[in-house]
């Protein structure tokens, strides 16, 4: 993409002339490419495009993320659970209530989760990176670790193999917004364990488990050093980036991307103060990323949001705030100044196969 902003825009009918704000009676609905980056269409409608029906596999996918019963709830020798998956990138989650009872490496891919309920320590060969409510925990490709829990677990999380989650190049913005690097949180190394004997890691290698049995603790390290390591970030340590006079797109708000994934946050904040401007996310159609939500809690314009729903929006499909929300927040102007959501967000370049393991899931009817 050039690095040069393209000012080309044309225009039919009646349109406002700042988007996102002043609709007079439109229903605003956005297609994009390239997330919110690419060429973009407005259309000033004058129904609501979230009222449809569909039939076959291009539907959203809701469900109460309580509802699973993962292995690795039912069991310590289990495993987390896969939600969706493509070539570049799988999504879990996991319930584990007990400490692994044995070491796990995982050579597909690079680990990030987010912490929606529960609390622990990663052991690792970098040390102990201890975890709670609220934070991503990155783990690389590759390394020795062990969860283990203090407080069962509800994690939500990623799992890529088209390469290492990085962090975007916020330009612009500076060296420390969104967040400064020095919130991010390192493991501690702790004592090397020495003991010889016997030591079996549990590897998950091209989706299948195999045992490497060490003569020494894959934990025996007595220093470390580089650029690729495990770390931690809690949400309440992320500074929104946002505008009083114009919503802004999820982008704005991307942790981590690896080709073809992106995971982001939405978190509370000022609502947009200017008047006519629009509060409430817009109608629209991500054309080229499939979109899968959690909501990990607060509430948005009054209404509480559901802890721990997560939905799958396919790319093409019209999703956003139902058009009543959008209303009441206009007519309400005032009376929201804060938007408390809790939401993270992962989406995908390439779409999303539901794993069949959610096919007995119940699904529910609820639109973003
Ligand atoms: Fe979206």
């Amino acid at each position: 993409m050039s690095q040069y902003r393209s000012i080309h825009q044309v225009r039919q009918g009646r349109t406002p002339l700042q988007a996102h704000r002043d609709l007079d009676g439109l229903v605003e609905d956005e297609l994009s490419r390239e997330g919110f980056d690419g060429p973009t269409t407005l259309f000033y409608r004058h129904g609501d495009p979230q009222k449809f029906r569909t039939e076959g596999r291009f539907r959203n996918t809701t469900f109460h993320s309580t509802v699973l019963k993962t292995s690795d709830s039912a069991s310590a020798d289990g495993v987390p659970q896969r939600l969706f998956h493509n070539d570049d990138v799988s999504i879990w989650t996991s319930r584990r209530q007990e400490s692994m009872p044995w070491l796990f490496r995982n050579v597909d891919g690079d680990e990030a989760w987010f912490v929606h309920e529960g609390s622990g320590t990663v052991e690792s060969e970098y040390g102990a990176l201890k975890f709670g409510v609220g934070d991503y925990v990155y783990i690389p490709k590759g390394a020795t670790r062990r969860w283990v829990v203090e407080e069962p677990l509800n994690l939500f999380g990623i799992e890529t193999y088209s390469g290492q989650p990085r962090f975007p190049h916020y330009s612009g913005m500076g060296r420390h917004a969104p967040f400064d690097p020095d919130l991010l949180r390192l493991p501690v190394l702790g004592e090397a364990v020495t003991e010889p004997g016997e030591y079996r890691v549990r590897v998950k290698y091209d989706g299948e488990y195999s045992d490497v049995v060490y003569q020494s603790h894959p934990f025996d390290v007595l220093g470390w050093k580089g650029d690729l390591y495990p770390f931690a970030f809690n949400i309440a340590d992320w500074s929104v980036i946002t505008s009083d006079s114009v919503h802004l797109p999820p982008s704005m708000h991307v942790f981590l991307t690896a080709p073809g994934v992106t995971m982001l946050n939405l978190l509370p904040r000022s609502a947009e103060k200017h008047p006519g401007a629009e509060r409430a996310p817009f109608h629209h159609r991500n054309a080229d990323y499939d979109e899968v939500s959690l909501i990990h809690g607060g509430s948005a314009f009054g209404l509480p949001l559901p802890p721990g729903l997560i939905d799958h929006s396919p790319q093409g499909i019209h999703h956003g705030w139902p058009q009543e929300v959008h209303d009441a927040v206009r007519e309400a102007k005032d009376a929201y100044d804060r938007v408390e959501w809790e939401i993270i967000m992962i989406e995908t370049r390439k779409p999303l196969r539901v794993d069949t393991s959610l096919d007995e899931v119940e699904k529910v009817h609820v639109q973003f």
